[in-house]
Formats: structure tokens, sequence, C-alpha cells
């Protein structure tokens, strides 16, 4: 097993141990691709809604939210696109059986030049030091050269082929890398199919008649379609923006590696409408504003890119992912795409309904353009607890409350944490309990608080430190006749001794969302 897999694993296994996410139907040995959220994952999944909602919708005044229905009238997803063109190009292994998305092959595959370009820059910093110039090591050094030469090469053919959607080109290119099923270790391939991602159900009618449905496969729909109400409504100018997060659904045919690619999924997406000419600046400045929200968080810059798409989606004429260093390397994470008037236009046509604003100022009236930032939140979900977990060995010290050896702990932003805060009596009697649980009652309205008095201190930190709450307090003897508790900090696991009144400063300073969006 690779290192990659191990920490995925690893991380899969922490998550069903300590209450984030468990296999859905787990008891019918589960279904594929599908997860659901426990007692710690549903709060931190509603704690990362909750940045992005105030983020979009508190911070800019041109942005209002949305809650649409998942079901849509089947003409939306004509005039989307969708029902003709939400396609993935799908080839099998032969000998393996196994089904495999082709372009997600040659990525992977790409992927590995990358790799290797990547050892050989850091090979470079280690042989200069600190008269290395990276950016001259990457245009100079010739086995960087090389791989960088294949992967624009296996690139421009990749993108030629999937704008023609010549299923045979790509079929073609990925015999010509010689790429193996991971399975077989053969390249025994069938030819390449379009497979649509939608799943149809049936819609039951007055008249007795039934009719086919889809659930969405993005929520961006239920936006365009209201783009009017919600204008009209909330008297928007353009330019302004919709929020909306809510479940999507797509059959994926190659659905693994957790809660990265599945088949129910929650995105979190906001269009922003601009007049059309408008809509490259729009772009670069949402694309600005994403990165910034991810950063704030203090996860280093070195797990995010951007990453240009190579080929263009039917309804794009720029677009970009933000890409996160994930256990199993960089994947996207979050998408910006400026969509033109590709959505409203067509909605128009199918409707018959005009989609259009009229600009007070200038007495026109136009299909406005719209710039898009999409996010998986089961993706940042993930992003947020990998970048979290730790295996962290630490000594043990006479007199100590921490225990010695491994401690496993989830650097969780603390605004994002799951419990803010973990009140802990140091015996069960003598009264130490009761004031533990009214020192709870002084916080709890203001944050997630959890009472402990099980196992030895040492050991309740430890329960702690693995669901990443990142204040523990310790009421003692003492605490009865000073008034005065212990209180512990997670990362650096510094212990101070305050008066219970302080509390609430102190862990509402770190803890409070205001002071992520404050960054912003
Ligand atoms: N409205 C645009 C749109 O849906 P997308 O790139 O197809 O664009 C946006 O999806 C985001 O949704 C992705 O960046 C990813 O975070 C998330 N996403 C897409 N498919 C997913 C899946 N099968 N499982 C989990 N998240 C997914």
């Amino acid at each position: 097993m690779s290192n990659q897999e191990d920490r995925l694993k690893t991380l899969i296994g922490h998550a069903k141990e300590y209450g984030f996410v468990f296999p859905s139907s787990e008891i019918y040995d589960g279904l594929s691709a599908t997860y659901d959220y426990g007692p710690y994952g549903v709060e931190l999944k509603n704690n990362i809604r909750r940045y992005w909602w105030e983020a979009m919708t508190k911070l800019n005044e041109n942005i209002v939210g949305l809650d649409a229905a998942i079901f849509m009238h089947p003409l939306t997803w004509k005039a989307s696109g969708h029902v003709d063109a939400f396609n993935d190009p799908l080839i099998d292994n032969k000998d393996s059986k196994k089904r495999y998305r082709a372009d997600v092959l040659l990525e992977e595959h790409i992927a590995k030049y990358e790799d290797k370009i990547n050892k050989e820059v850091e090979k470079g910093r280690k042989r200069f030091a600190e008269s290395f110039d990276e950016a001259q090591f990457r245009a100079t050094n010739p086995n960087v050269k090389r791989s960088q030469d294949r992967i624009d090469a296996v690139e421009g053919r990749m993108k030629a082929a999937l704008e023609a959607n010549d299923l045979e080109a790509l079929r073609q290119l990925i015999i010509d890398e010689e790429i193996k099923c991971p399975i077989s270790g053969t390249a025994n391939w069938t030819e390449v199919r379009q497979f649509n991602l939608m799943f149809a159900t049936e819609l039951g009618s007055v008249s007795g008649e039934s009719s086919t449905i889809y659930l969405r496969p993005e929520t961006a729909q239920g936006i365009f379609v209201n783009f009017l109400n919600v204008q009209k409504s909330a008297r928007m100018k353009i330019p302004f923006g919709i929020a909306q997060t809510g479940k999507a659904f797509r059959n994926e045919i190659v659905a693994r590696q957790f809660v990265f690619r599945m088949r129910e999924f929650e995105q979190m997406e906001m269009q922003f409408f601009v007049k059309p000419g408008t809509e490259m600046q729009w772009y670069e400045s949402w694309k600005a504003k994403r990165i910034a929200w991810h950063k704030a968080l203090g996860i280093t810059g070195e797990h995010y890119r951007f990453h240009d798409h190579i080929k263009l989606a039917h309804y794009a004429n720029a677009a970009c992912d933000i890409e996160f260093k994930f256990p199993m390397g960089f994947k996207e994470l979050a998408g910006i795409h400026s969509r033109t008037d590709f959505d409203l236009s067509n909605h128009e046509k199918l409707s018959g309904k005009k989609l259009r604003y009229f600009d007070t100022e200038t007495n026109e009236s136009y299909v406005p353009y719209v710039v898009e930032t999409s996010i998986g939140l089961d993706r940042m979900f993930l992003a947020v607890l990998s970048a979290a977990y730790e295996e962290e060995q630490i000594p043990a010290k006479d007199g100590s409350t921490e225990e010695g050896g491994v401690r496993t702990v989830l650097r969780i932003p603390a605004p994002l944490a799951p419990v803010k805060v973990a009140v802990l009596p140091l015996i069960k009697k003598d009264g130490l309990p009761e004031k533990a649980r009214a020192i709870i009652d002084t916080l709890k309205l203001e944050h997630n608080c959890q009472y402990d008095e099980k196992d030895s201190i040492g050991k309740r930190y430890r329960r702690q430190d693995a669901i990443g709450t990142p204040y523990c307090i310790t009421v003692d003897h003492e605490t009865l006749k000073d008034g005065a508790v212990t209180i512990r900090e997670r990362d650096s696991m510094a212990q101070e001794r305050v008066p219970i009144e302080h509390l609430g400063r102190i862990v509402g300073d770190m803890v409070d969302l205001r002071g992520l969006l404050r960054k912003l």
C-alpha cells in the first residue's frame, strides 16, 4: 500500500472511530460512495457551511441567499446542457473488468510527471541551498524540461481530443502513453464511451401519467431560474450575487477516495451576475477572494494551487480550479467559472420567458453574464480534516497531567472545531462535577461545550485532542476556594490558571467565527 493510501485509510479510520463520518447504511455493508456524518462531523460541516455563508452574505451587501428545490422542471436540464453534455468518457480494462474515466487516467498520468518535477526541484533546493533559484532551475534543468515537455504534449493532445469529442483519439493517447490498469497491470482497453451522470427518477402527475425528472447535478440551476425573482424581490442592482448551499447528485463512475467523490454530496455555490464585457475582471476578482477565504483558515499556502481547466465546460469562457493537497495528492477542491450568458439565454429560449436585467441608469436591457464560484462542502470537510490530522510524539514529564507517547490531534482551525470547550472535573465528587456543570452553563449559549468525568485527566485530554477541541478546562479542589481553573490549549498543550470569569473572553476570542471573517 502506498504512503498516500495509508494516510487516507488512517483518516477514514479516525473519522469513523471518533464520530465524524460513517459509511452509509453500514449494517447492510454500506452503499458505495455514500457517507453519513456523525456527531462531530455534522458540527464541523455546519461550521464550514456557516463560514462560507457568512463570508458571502454578511460581508458582501450585494450577495443574497436562496434555497431552491432539488427537483426542477425537466426542461431545466435540457436548457443547461446537462441532458446532452453532462457526460464522462469511460474506458474499461478487459482483463480486470474495471471501469475508469479516460480523462482521469490521463490526469493521473500527468500527475506522475509533475511528481518527478517536484522531486527534481526538491533535490535542487537541497543541493544549492541559499542560492537556489526555483524559476531558473525549472527553466534550465534537463530532467525537469523533459518531464514538462511530456506534460505539455499529453495535455495538448488530451485538450484537442476532448474539445473535438474525439473518443478514439482519447483512447489512442492512453495507448500511446502506455497507461496500464492499476489492477491488472495491462493496457488491454475497450473503446471510450460517453456516460451521462444524472440520476433520473419518475414524477407521478395528477393525471396518472409520469415523466422523467432528475436529481439536480448542481445547485446552480436553481439560482438561474430564480434570477429575476431574486433581483426584483430583493431590489438587487448588477453586479450582484445569489448564494446557495445544498445537495447535488451525480452517478459518478469512479466514485472512491472517501468523501472526495460521492454520488450524493453538498455544494456551496454563488452565481455573480455582471454586465457583459466585465466578466473577466470579476473572474479575477473572485479568484482572489476565494483563495483568501481558504488562506484565512491558516492552513499553509503550499496546500493550495490554481489549475486552469484543460477543457472548458460547455458553458464557460474561462475556468479554473483551486486544488488542495489531499492525502491522495493535489485534487480539485473548488471551481471558479465564467459561465457567460449561456444558462440564462438557454432558459429564456426553452421557457419563453424573458430573463433580462433592465439597467435604469443606461436604459438598456440585457441578459447578464455570470461568474460562478463553486465548492464541494464534503471536499472542504476532507481538506480541513486531512490538514488538521497529526500524530505527535510527546515526552512523559513528571508531575504533568499530559501522558507521554503518541497523541493524535486534530488541529482544526478553532472557529470550525466541532466542540469548543471541554470542562473536566478532576474527580467525580466533592462538588467538582457541580462546579464544572455551572461553568458549562455560563458558556453553552455561546459555544459548543462537552462535559467529561471518566478516566484520568490525561486520557480525557487525548479524547478531546482526537476530536479537535481547542480548550480543556479542569476544575479541581482549589477552584472551589479561589474561583480559578486550569485552561489547556490543544496545539501547544500549554496550561494556565485563570479566573472563571475570564473564560468567556479567553475562549471567545479564539473560537469566534468573526475572527476568521475579519481577515477577509
Ligand atoms: N456549478 C458548477 C459545478 O457544479 P463542478 O466543478 O462540477 O462545477 C463544483 O463542481 C464542486 O463540487 C467541485 O469543485 C467539487 O468540490 C464538488 N464536487 C463535484 N462533484 C463531486 C462529487 N462527486 N463528490 C463530492 N464533491 C463533488
